[in-house]
């Protein structure tokens, strides 16, 4: 075979294992007790993306994470990571993982730098490569002035930055991050947001989980929606909206409280699923166009007058309602709970 010829089908080869799984999950099951906290989850991860799972509080979202990277025992199912069986040889896949759990794992007693470092000697890197980087590190998160504090001096932003920092000490080409940017300083999530992308740019394949619809929407290739410990929708942003995009859907500025209204127009015409958006905003979608005469008429006629009909695309948070019945202030605010479903 010649070299150029050679070279190609390399390429060629390197590209089909970019484009491939890394990681594969099939009927995976966590029971606490009498609790279902997931319940026969299948997902793929493919090299170079960034997945997102996202889900209410409660979905089951960081029991899934503890089971990949090891922290706790599926109940049944598989998890592959590039071929190796995650569940029973744990060990041969943390120097391949990086994992940014929901509360920080780090010491208080402990530094930044320290902390970065000591990580860093858990995967064998020598004395001076792993001080290097830790020096580079707290310079990317720019955290290199309070290197010298105490993790417990910090605030939520910073030690969420630094247990991010230590997460990738040794370069791992996985990283997976349990809500990243939850309970943090608005800057801070800026900078890791950016941080992900730039990991990613760079090669990292990332498996986050959010309750941040826009979250999901902004840093995710493909995203899952997860819901009662069970999967109920994967696709691309695109993917997802597609199935909502045939709707034709009004947003009515009205002169009456939305919620009345809307009970009302549906009542008249059956045909129409009519929802309050905000106070004076009723929301109309169907499966054909919408014919505005009648509608307008009929609100008015009982004395509600209609400033503005307004059409709209669907949002990523319509599609979430539709496949998970879940609203999205539901998604934010949930409770945790989930006995047998
Ligand atoms: N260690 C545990 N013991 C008992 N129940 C748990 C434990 N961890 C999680 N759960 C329950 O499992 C369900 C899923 O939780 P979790 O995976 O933390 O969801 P999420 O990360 O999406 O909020 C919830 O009902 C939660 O209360
Ligand atoms: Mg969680």
């Amino acid at each position: 075979m010649s070299l150029s010829l050679l070279k190609s089908v390399t390429a060629a080869a390197v590209m089909r294992n970019l484009q491939g799984p890394i990681l594969e999950i099939a009927g995976l099951r966590k029971d606490y007790g009498d609790i279902e906290a997931v319940r026969g989850l299948d997902l793929t991860l493919h090299f170079g993306e960034i997945f997102g799972l996202l889900g209410p509080n409660g979905a089951g979202k960081t029991s899934t994470i503890n089971m990949i990277t090891g922290l706790v025992k599926p109940t049944s199912g598989s998890i592959s990571l590039k071929g190796i069986d995650c569940i029973a040889h744990v060990k041969r896949i943390q120097g391949d993982i990086g994992v940014v759990p929901d509360e920080s794992n780090l010491y208080d007693e402990l530094s930044g730098f320290d902390n970065l470092v000591f990580c860093a000697s858990l995967y064998g890197m020598r004395k001076a490569v792993r001080e290097q980087r830790a020096t580079e590190l707290l310079e990317t998160f720019s955290l290199s002035d309070t290197g010298k504090r105490p993790f417990k001096a910090y605030s939520k932003g910073m030690k969420r930055k630094l247990t991010i920092a230590a997460a990738i000490m040794h370069q791992p080409p996985v990283l997976f991050l349990d809500e990243p940017t939850t309970g943090i300083d608005v800057e801070s999530a800026r900078q890791i947001r950016l941080l992900i992308k730039s990991l990613n740019r760079k090669g990292t394949t990332i498996m986050l989980t959010t309750h941040y619809l826009e979250e999901a929407q902004r840093l995710c290739g493909r995203i899952a929606f997860i819901a009662r410990g069970r999967i109920v929708k994967t696709g691309t942003v695109d993917e997802l909206l597609g199935g909502l995009r045939s709707d034709h859907l009004l947003h009515l500025t009205v002169g009456g409280q939305a919620d009345q209204l809307a009970a009302m127009l549906h009542q008249h015409h059956p045909s129409l699923r009519c929802t309050e958006k905000g106070t004076h905003v009723v929301e109309i979608s169907s499966d054909s166009p919408v014919e505005l005469h009648p509608i307008t008429a009929f609100l008015s006629g009982h004395g509600f007058p209609v400033y503005e009909a307004r059409r709209v695309e669907p949002t990523l948070e319509d599609v979430f309602i539709a496949v998970t019945g879940i609203n999205a202030g539901e998604l934010e605010s949930r409770e945790k709970g989930g006995r047998k479903r």
